[in-house]
């Protein structure tokens, strides 16, 4: 993409936990940005932020919210993809740069339901070689945590599955970072290298840096893996809920790395747990 090239970058999931970073980061740089969101509501961007109704599933919507921009941040469904590539090629976007999975890269994780999911989105973008399309892999978020709300503030204690299982999670906001650095900077094969946090961290000890931001006493109690299957089933598809599971049998088994990509491609390290929750304390009150 041309340097003088005013087009606005559309950051699609504005209101994503990682996407609403990628907008202040891009807007941070006084770049030109557009906003989409799949349902709009009033008040919820900055003054002079264009806001569109846009959903991935929708081509139609696509292309009235790609037309006339540079580039475009996206989330991963394997729902959408054909529709994308032909907004985006009817439209003229130079660049995608697409959140995906360190899953797709990261050998144990093969075969599971959501790896998958994510590697066929990330295989119809390949094919389309003459797209310049970003894929961002971070391998497991911190936000994941954000799904034990409920229980801590309810109860005061959390049922986990594989309590001890140690993995690296990353900040919503240094995954948006690296998203950032995909659609201000030069195509990088190190922008897509598995993302993680700085350290591996069991649950347990997520828990415990959770309870110390937040100010309070959290007991953990070990679920076995029928009654986790049963909990996640509630909330996705019970071949994404065996996929969870699978990842934290993996993490159990040591097969959770720690990587220093994060670091190498920002210049300073990525943001530990502690931080995190510091951020997050609120939530968990
Ligand atoms: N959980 C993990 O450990 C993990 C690991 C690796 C990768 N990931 C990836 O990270 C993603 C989660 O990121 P996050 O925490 O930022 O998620 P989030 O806060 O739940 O936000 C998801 C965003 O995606 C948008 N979206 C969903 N379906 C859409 C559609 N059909 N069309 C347009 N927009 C759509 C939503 O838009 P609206 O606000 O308009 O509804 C929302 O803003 C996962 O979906 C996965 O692909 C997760």
């Amino acid at each position: 993409m041309s340097p003088l090239d005013l087009r606005p970058t559309l950051v699609m999931g504005a209101r994503g936990h990682i996407g609403k970073h990628v907008l202040d980061g891009l807007s941070a740089r006084g770049l030109p940005v557009r906003a989409s969101v799949r349902t709009l509501a009033p008040g919820r961007f900055p003054a002079g932020v264009a806001v569109f109704a846009a959903d991935l599933t929708d081509p139609t919507s696509l292309t009235l919210a790609f037309d006339g921009v540079a580039q475009v941040f996206l989330y991963a469904n394997h729902e959408g993809v054909a529709g994308v590539i032909a907004a985006a090629r009817e439209t003229g976007v130079e660049r995608i740069v697409l959140l995906s999975s360190g899953s797709v890269i990261h050998p144990t994780s093969a075969g599971n339901a959501i790896t998958e999911e994510h590697r066929e989105v990330e295989d119809a973008f390949a094919a389309a070689s003459d797209l310049v399309v970003v894929p961002i892999r971070p391998l497991v978020l911190a936000t994941n945590a954000l799904g034990w709300v409920y229980s801590i503030r309810a109860t005061g204690s959390l049922p986990l599955y594989r309590p001890d299982a140690v993995t690296a999670p990353i900040h919503e906001r240094d995954i948006a970072a690296v998203a950032v650095a995909a659609l201000t900077g030069s195509p990088s094969p190190r922008l897509s290298e598995l993302l993680t946090g700085p350290t591996g961290i069991s649950q347990r000890e997520q828990v415990a840096a959770i309870a110390a931001a937040a100010g309070r006493d959290i007991t953990v109690a070990e679920l076995t893996r029928d009654d986790a299957l049963a909990q996640f089933s509630r909330f996705m598809p019970a071949a994404e809920a065996e996929a969870v599971l699978e990842f934290l049998d993996d993490a159990d088994a040591g097969n959770s790395p720690t990587t220093s990509t994060v670091g190498d491609i920002l210049g300073r390290p990525a943001t530990d747990i502690g931080a995190w929750a510091v951020d997050h304390a609120s939530d968990f009150c």
